[in-house]
């Protein structure tokens, strides 16, 4: 592919494998991973209402926003910024953000690929349980049957302190995400996702059908959607505000990336709602699977990234045929990740492949390669290097291991700046007859998304973020 170094020569072969992808980008390890572990920190339904708000009034015209700067541009998260500036005759600086953007894409999967690792080794765990089971003639099982429920969370834990088992689940994700890379947009992206992302839906059904019938689901209910105001203080809104910028992936890249590859006739708008609606409707679907478990085998919510790993496979333990529902579990997760792994290092290379005028898999090696070599220090800081403070100077990270610090730096900070710098490019600098006339809106519709975009987004996120970090301005953390 070294020929047609530039992204633009490359294009999504329909509109429905574009939607695929870009849901693929959405729905991944921060719908099932992430929301339920920052939900469960921040106590339940004040966060969950916050980050809906989030999602309808920023996330949404976020998506748009990207999509139509991507498809404009024709090129990467920075050129397209670029191209958008240019032809609305503002500052080339506006790039900047499109540039934040990508590094925060780069750091993403950093610490994405580790939790990614995490996944690929329960799908193993739950592989070889379910064949087990299989062999001596009990297909219907539950999982990890012969063992004791209290010991089963201790996986986590074992894995933790393997190094060599931590670095190669980690290795082994990055490889297949560069390799897909690799391979191209029609070849690589969009094949993995018109395979990937319907298997995840039919299995996403199937399994909450079956959850729907165990656990403590009303429970679930009561703690995901009964909000307790007293909860809400700047940075439990800013957790929040952060989940909802990296769960529909904006503000890092991968949206203004898949955009440029998006062909003239698509209606941009449509797009947008599905994968906001498809995104949260994860989310939701995922805090409804995995709080019943919680409540109903007494683990503490408010555990932290190991919740959902440790929670689910105790649930498996006990419900029948929960050896085959475990090991495609974990499977419907493993492809989630991937298909929104891909979009991150995507969004990298493609600027790379430019900046550089490298070919494509050279590029996706080597920056993967980088990714996957600060990834080994997320990975290490679960281990021997858990004392290493990288931000300890300040406050908002003073507590944090490398792995928080990554992600917290990220979507506390780089996520919010970018959103607001997109808004405020797009609703005051940008020329406004190029911006109606990619979105397809008019009308009403055109004035709802201005609105948004102009003043309820910038606002919105100003003021969580200045609140969230500078705390003392409002008097409390
Ligand atoms: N949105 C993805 C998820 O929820 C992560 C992601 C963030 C992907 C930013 C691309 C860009 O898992």
């Amino acid at each position: 592919m070294a020929g047609s170094a530039a992204p633009g020569g490359e294009g999504w072969s329909s509109r429905w494998a574009f939607v695929l992808a870009a849901v693929g980008a959405a729905v991944g390890l921060g719908n099932i991973w992430r929301f339920p572990t920052l939900a469960g920190e921040n106590g339940g339904g004040a966060f969950v209402l916050v980050y809906i708000a989030c999602i309808i009034l920023i996330g949404l015209p976020m998506v748009l926003s990207e999509i139509l700067i991507g498809r404009h541009g024709r090129s990467d998260a920075f050129h397209s910024v670029v191209k958008v500036a240019e032809d609305s005759n503002v500052s080339r600086n506006w790039g900047i953000f499109g540039g934040i953007g990508i590094l925060s894409a780069f750091l993403i999967l950093t610490f994405y690929s580790v939790v990614a690792g995490w996944v690929l080794y329960y799908v193993g765990v739950m592989g070889s349980d379910f064949l087990g089971a299989l062999f001596s003639g009990n297909p219907f099982a539950g999982a990890l049957a012969s063992e004791n429920p209290e010991t089963i969370p201790s996986r986590m834990t074992d894995l933790f302190g393997n190094i060599p088992l931590l670095l190669g689940m980690h290795t082994l994700f990055m490889v297949l995400t560069i390799w897909i890379v690799a391979r191209g947009v029609t070849d690589g992206i969009e094949k993995a996702a018109t395979y990937l992302m319907p298997t995840f839906f039919v299995l996403l059904v199937l399994i909450t059908l079956y959850g729907a019938f165990t656990g403590e689901f009303a429970k679930a209910l009561a703690f995901l959607f009964t909000p307790d105001f007293s909860k809400l203080t700047p940075s439990v809104m800013n957790d929040a505000l952060g989940q909802a910028l990296f769960s529909m992936s904006v503000a890092s890249a991968a949206l203004i990336t898949y955009g440029g590859y998006v062909s003239k006739e698509t209606r941009l708008a449509p797009t947008a709602g599905m994968i906001a609606f498809a995104d949260t409707g994860v989310a939701l679907l995922a805090g409804l699977m995995i709080f019943p478990i919680v409540f109903a085998v007494g683990l503490d919510a408010a555990a932290g990234p190991t919740l959902v790993f440790q929670s689910l496979p105790i649930a498996f333990h006990t419900m029948p045929a929960g050896s085959l529902v475990g090991l495609l579990f974990f499977v419907l997760i493993f492809f989630a990740a991937l298909t929104s792994s891909i979009s991150l290092l995507e969004g990298v290379v493609a600027w790379a492949m430019r900046r550089f005028e490298w070919g494509r898999a050279m590029t996706a090696w080597l920056f993967g390669g980088f990714v996957f070599l600060i990834g080994v220090a997320c990975a290490l800081s679960l281990n021997v290097w858990s004392d290493i403070r990288l931000l300890g100077f300040w406050p908002l990270f003073e507590e944090k291991n490398i792995f928080d610090t990554i992600d917290d730096f990220v979507s506390k900070i780089l996520l919010p700046t970018t959103a607001f710098l997109t808004a405020v490019f797009i609703g005051w600098r940008a020329d406004k007859k190029l911006v109606e006339a990619e979105t397809g809106l008019d009308g009403a519709l055109f004035a709802i998304y201005r609105f948004l975009i102009a003043w309820l987004a910038p606002v919105g996120v100003l003021l969580i973020f200045v609140f969230a970090v500078f705390p003392n301005l409002v008097g409390q953390g």
